[in-house]
């Protein structure tokens, strides 16, 4: 018999609902992006968000039923998020999957966000036929979270005996989170938020036609004491800004590409045409540099813990330069390394629902009393 669960995700600045079949088979994904309404502000405004997932997690809900062809009474189970992320966001999903579920009868399942993202990496290996082998080092890279974990499995108690996987935390950021470090820059120089996608894109083109060479790399590896497996990202952030104070003849350019978003105008051909060889050879550099740190640290954990698989997930596990990184870097040392499809590296909900069928297996529900957790770590 087949478990159809609906999932809720509303942690950050997307308002998302999916159908998912036995936590393998996407029913329907469906994503409501609230960019358009942050972009002015350069960064998510947590009072707008949580009006705006008011706004659209009911029709979100039922655009998700439609597109799997089911109604409410079909669903078997709810899982919702329930943390970490901001308090008023995660509010409107969890209290109505609440809702959905006691009104139904229905079981409901609190899902950890973050256990969310290594489920996205599952969905897409079990679609190809693969099944990551464990335990996998799995980087979580998004712009709230940089964590690397071990993941390994156990049986869950008799009767269902479902496998459920086990985190251990094995290092984090020490500050600001890799996406968050994209978000910066590009608010800095002017090319828009959210900043990960776009610097992807400026770059991949840079390379391609081969950007000035000429121009050195500003920012050195970065060191830090103790846990080896630890990030920062907030040094090459305050590099970038201390380059761009150095070097004013940078300045009219940005001005141009503020001048720009104002207008709407954020093609990334556009902004190609405003941007000097320049400031495309620091994008090349910092993206370089910001792969290479999260590559090294992910690839030597994995080493260490004798991973037999490397998970990669999280909006920055959309980007091109770092996927081609790992499958290298990985490829060499015969780790294989699972990314989600593009669509489920950034925040979802089918991700949601997968993760919540092994914990309803598990006989691991939620009650009405279940509350957003705005920090909650995995391990
Ligand atoms: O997972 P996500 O949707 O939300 C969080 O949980 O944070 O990740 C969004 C973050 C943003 O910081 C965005 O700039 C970054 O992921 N991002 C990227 C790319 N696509 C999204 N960063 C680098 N390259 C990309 N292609
Ligand atoms: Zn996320």
């Amino acid at each position: 018999m087949t478990t159809r669960i609906l999932g809720i995700e509303s942690s950050c600045d997307e308002t998302a609902a999916a159908v998912v079949a036995d936590g393998r088979v996407i029913l329907s994904s469906v994503v409501a992006s609230q960019i358009d309404i942050h972009r002015k502000y350069g960064g998510v405004v947590p009072e707008l968000a949580s009006r705006e997932h008011l706004r659209s997690i009911v029709p979100i809900v039922r655009e998700a039923l439609a597109q799997a062809g089911l109604a409410l009474r079909d669903v078997d189970a709810f899982g919702v998020t329930c943390g970490p992320g901001l308090v008023g966001s995660l509010l409107v999903g969890l209290t109505y999957g609440k809702v959905l579920a006691s009104s139904l009868g229905k079981p409901l399942v609190a899902v950890n966000h973050l256990e969310g993202h290594v489920h996205a990496v599952f969905l897409k290996a079990y679609r190809g036929g693969h099944q990551p082998e464990l335990p996998a080092v799995c980087l979580i890279v998004s712009g709230g979270h940089t964590v690397l974990y071990e993941v390994s499995s156990r049986e869950s108690a008799k009767p269902s005996g479902a496998t459920v996987f086990v985190y251990r935390r094995i290092g984090q950021t020490r500050d600001d989170a890799a996406g968050e470090a994209y978000d910066k820059v590009a608010k800095l120089l002017a090319f828009g938020y959210p900043g990960g996608p776009v610097i992807d894109k400026l770059v991949a083109h840079a390379i391609e036609v081969g950007y000035d060479r000429s121009v050195p790399n500003p920012f050195g590896p970065t060191k830090l004491k103790g846990n080896p497996y630890d990030f920062s990202f907030s040094g090459i952030k305050t590099a970038v800004l201390y380059y761009v104070r150095a070097h004013p003849e940078l300045h009219p350019e940005i001005e141009r590409r503020q001048e720009a978003m104002a207008r709407g105008e954020r093609s990334v051909a556009g902004l190609l045409a405003l941007s000097s060889p320049r400031t495309l050879a620091l994008l090349a550099h910092f993206q370089r540099t910001v792969i290479a740190e999260l590559v090294r640290r992910t690839i030597a954990a994995g080493d260490e813990i004798g991973a037999r698989s490397a998970l990669v997930s999280g909006g920055v596990a959309a980007n091109a330069g770092l996927r081609a990184a790992f499958e290298q870097e990985a490829g060499q040392r015969d780790l294989p390394v699972f990314f989600p499809s593009r669509e489920l590296s950034t925040d979802n909900a089918a991700m949601i629902a997968a993760a919540a069928f092994p914990k309803l297996l598990a006989g691991d529900l939620a009650d009405a009393t279940l509350d957003a957790r705005p920090v909650l770590p995995l391990d």
